[in-house]
């Protein structure tokens, strides 16, 4: 039991892994400077040098680093380096937030528990890439995010969190990223508070809130439109 209140609890160190623009880390970093969510990003790191979501990093001063797949000879010795990089922060919990490449087994094992992916859809439906398009093609009518554990298998680990919305008759696959997006801003700090608060854990493959194994996704801001 801790007797520290919310605001004297320590903030929870993390790392954020990005391939891309870098919104979602903006959402974390304003939750976090807002005083929304008890974290400290110590370290943002990127497998592409250009990815705007660096410079977001540099205009927040966080530290930043890169490492590109051609400068090493496989995917194991990418994340291997990685890995290094990520433990010299010191981290509690690793968040990736538009990582777009495949994890190697052993970074994904060494991170067990400690490792959250937000994934542009309703999992388990279109895992993988292309979502919006896909949920387009099969006119399903609900879809969104989720947040989940990573584990070895692609998007398949536990589910925690989903915010979902309706496809519009006129949404384009560009739309529909963008309203996704913006869900994904909301959901994502909501269910990091919760793991740096204490109330979210991973034991054996399984997401457990406030000591409850959760069975299904919790359903964050559902919205009609
Ligand atoms: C987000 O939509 C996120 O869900 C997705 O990449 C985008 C990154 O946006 N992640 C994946 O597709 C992972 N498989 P951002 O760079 O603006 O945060």
């Amino acid at each position: 039991m801790s007797f520290l209140t919310p605001e004297a609890r320590p903030l929870l160190p993390v790392v954020i892994l990005l391939s891309g623009t870098g919104t979602n880390f903006s959402a974390i970093a304003a939750a976090a400077a807002a005083g929304a969510l008890p974290v400290e990003i110590k370290l943002v790191v990127s497998d592409k040098p250009d990815a705007p979501g660096l410079e977001r990093a540099r205009k927040l001063n966080i530290p930043t680093c890169y490492l590109r797949m051609a400068d090493f000879p496989n995917r194991a010795a990418h994340d291997q380096a990685m890995a290094q990089a990520i433990d010299a922060a010191a981290p509690k919990l690793v968040i990736l937030a538009g990582y777009m490449r495949i994890l190697d087994t052993a970074f994904i094992t060494h991170y067990q528990g400690r490792l959250l992916n937000i994934h542009p859809a309703l999992l388990p439906e279109f895992k993988g890439l292309n979502t919006h398009q896909r949920a387009l093609d099969a006119r399903v009518q609900w879809h969104g995010c989720t947040v989940h554990f990573v584990c070895d298998e692609l998007d398949a680990g536990a589910r925690i969190a989903q915010a979902r919305l309706k496809i519009l008759e006129n949404d384009s696959a560009q739309s529909l990223a963008q309203r996704v997006h913006q869900l994904e801003h909301i959901l994502y700090p909501a269910v990091i508070a919760w793991y740096a608060s204490g109330r979210l854990r991973e034991t054996d493959g399984v997401a457990y809130l406030d000591g409850h194994p959760l069975t299904a996704p919790i359903l964050i801001g559902d919205t009609d439109a």
